[in-house]
């Protein structure tokens, strides 16, 4: 028999656990800073110096930090069932824990990017991205992340992963970015939609909506027995 097909939306939330901050637990700062100043185009050109102090700090945190039973539990589900992680998380730790198929929808922390030529892509080995280091056409790299007021290039192909999914879910994600936050709409009518976090966010009412108020790593690997079991 063919597997069935779930789809996961994780974000700040799935990490929270493994000492990862979120973004919209803290005043609206991300680690102390504007947001605006450290992830948008405008901030990049104002002060690139800052922004790479930031992600540098970002890529040592995340190097540090460990998957937590959540990741590990939603990496199990590739035991019986066709999975797809869509995160909006930069970090590496749905990686770490196992998951083979990740869509990083927001870019990683571990890639840079050319900012002349978007598709010279390269991996950054450590955590440090610095001021002259280039791409192979000269010219300064940045971390490979969408930021505010970017486009989001593997949206479509998420949406496609969500419009065939047989089991949705929703993890450690307030919901209030968009396009990403748009992708729920996409899920198909009959089909069950799991929701993992302790603020549930605001979500459209529809058939099959199971909503657990629970920290992801507390909920996931019961929810996730349940659903091995029942394949
Ligand atoms: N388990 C599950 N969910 C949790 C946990 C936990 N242990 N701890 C916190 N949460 C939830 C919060 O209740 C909140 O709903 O995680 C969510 C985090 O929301 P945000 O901080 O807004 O993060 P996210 O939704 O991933 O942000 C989306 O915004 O700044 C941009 O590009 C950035 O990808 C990011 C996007």
């Amino acid at each position: 028999m063919e597997k069935k097909k779930i789809v996961i939306l994780t974000g700040a939330g799935i990490s929270a656990e493994s000492g990862i901050a979120t973004f919209r637990d803290a005043n609206g700062l991300w680690e102390g800073h504007d947001v605006m100043e450290v992830a948008s185009p405008e901030g990049w050109r104002k002060n690139p110096d800052l922004v790479l102090e930031f992600y540098n700090q970002r890529r040592k945190n995340a190097l540090d930090a460990k998957p937590n039973p959540g990741h590990f539990a939603l990496a199990q589900l590739e035991q019986k069932y066709e999975v797809t992680i869509i995160t909006q998380n930069v970090d590496n730790l749905h990686e770490r824990a196992g998951s083979t198929k990740v869509i990083h929808l927001h870019g990683s922390l571990f890639q840079s990017r050319s900012t002349i030529d978007e598709n010279l892509v390269y991996d950054i080995n450590g955590w440090e991205l610095n001021a002259g280091h280039t791409c192979e056409k000269g010219s300064q790299l940045r971390p490979n992340i969408v930021w505010f007021g970017e486009l989001v290039p593997l949206m479509e192909s998420s949406i496609k992963e969500t419009q065939e999914a047989d089991i949705f879910m929703v993890v450690g994600t307030s919901l209030v970015v968009y396009p990403a936050a748009g992708l729920v709409h996409y899920v198909s009518k009959q089909v069950p939609v799991y929701v993992i976090d302790p603020h549930l966010p605001e979500i459209t009412k529809q058939p099959n909506l199971h909503l657990i108020p629970e920290k992801a790593g507390v909920a996931l690997p019961d929810l996730v027995t349940k659903l091995l079991l029942a394949a």
